[in-house]
């Protein structure tokens, strides 16, 4: 299979890249960081999550971070809504599109969500029903595709009924999460062949996180099996709070970096983005996590 011309990278790092930092950090910084990411040329930005403040402590200001944002003609803001309470919530903080998230095993989906996997889709339900009567797009999450934290291996035969249950409910796009960042490039291959059986391949999304230096080669992996979207954080932030040890998702930088050298276009300014980078590493005071961003701002 010939690589796709374009790809569509979505930005997490203000939700996933973020969600898991115990040290607080001001609206005022967050809403910077998803200015700065639009200036640089994403389009799409996930901003935060209307998910109870107990579990998820540092997404509780989600609703002030909208508030503040410039929203520039073109970008997608969107957030994560867990619920029906979420999604209301979501809406009435003026968030045009959301994200469902479900997970391919049941262990992680009770440490994560507090219920089962078909609990979880059952109370997608009348989110998409929502969603539906007033014009808001929905895209859904899968974790744990490539390995679970509890429950060690997870198979591909696993992810498609949850990925399709996701799809058929109406979900656009459903991005498959390596959440522990431990899968290769032959599991990602092998994921995208057997899960394309069931949702096209058009509808599918990658979110690799680093934890085993694996991510970037199974970006590529994943351009090999026609995939065009991805989910990356600038400056590599982050790590989930239900997988202990999982690093942050791939770097946006690095993406970029790669797809660049393929010649596959995606209108983001890495100069811009490096910035981005470096800035919120400054405001968490932690080396930034690009190795691309490490490279360049060493020159
Ligand atoms: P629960 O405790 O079972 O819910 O949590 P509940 O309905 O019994 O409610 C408990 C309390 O939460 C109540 O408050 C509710 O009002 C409140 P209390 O009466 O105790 O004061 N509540 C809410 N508050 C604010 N917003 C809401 C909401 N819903 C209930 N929407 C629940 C169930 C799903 C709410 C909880 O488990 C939760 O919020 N989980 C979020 C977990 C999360 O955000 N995880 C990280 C994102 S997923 C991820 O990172 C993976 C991904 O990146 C892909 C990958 O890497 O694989 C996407
Ligand atoms: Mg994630």
């Amino acid at each position: 299979m010939s690589l796709p011309e374009t790809v569509r990278l979505v930005e997490v790092g203000p939700r996933d890249g973020l969600q898991n930092e115990a040290q607080p950090i001001s609206v005022a910084d967050k809403v910077r960081l998803v200015d700065d990411l639009s200036e640089a040329g994403l389009s799409y930005i996930e901003v935060g999550s209307f998910v109870s403040p107990k579990w998820v402590p540092q997404m509780a200001g989600s609703a002030e971070v909208f508030a503040g944002i410039v929203q520039r003609p073109g970008v997608t803001y969107a957030a994560l809504a867990p619920n029906l309470r979420g999604f209301e919530d979501a809406l009435a903080a003026g968030v045009k599109e959301v994200a469902v998230f479900a997970a391919a095993s049941e262990a992680f989906s009770q440490r994560n969500i507090n219920c089962s996997i078909s609990e979880s889709l059952k109370r997608f339900e009348p989110i998409m029903q929502e969603a539906r009567a007033q014009g808001v797009r929905v895209r859904g999450y899968v974790s744990c595709v490539l390995g679970c934290p509890y429950e060690g291996q997870v198979r591909a035969e696993q992810v498609t009924p949850v990925a399709r249950a996701l799809f058929d409910m109406g979900c656009y796009e459903v991005s498959l999460g390596d959440t522990i960042g431990a899968g290769t490039a032959g599991d990602t291959r092998r994921l995208f062949e057997v899960v394309s059986r069931e949702v096209p391949r058009e509808a599918l999304a990658g979110h690799f996180h680093d934890t085993y230096g694996q991510a970037l080669a199974n970006v590529y992996a994943s351009l090999l099996e026609g995939i065009q979207v991805f989910d990356s954080s600038v400056a590599g932030l982050g790590g989930c709070p239900y997988a202990k040890g999982a690093t942050g998702n791939v770097a946006t930088e690095d993406v970029l970096y790669l797809l660049q050298g393929l010649g596959i276009e995606t209108g983001i300014d890495l100069d811009r983005l490096i910035a981005a980078g470096q800035r919120i590493s400054g405001v968490l005071g932690r080396a930034n996590g690009s190795r691309v961003a490490r490279a360049r701002t060493a020159q």
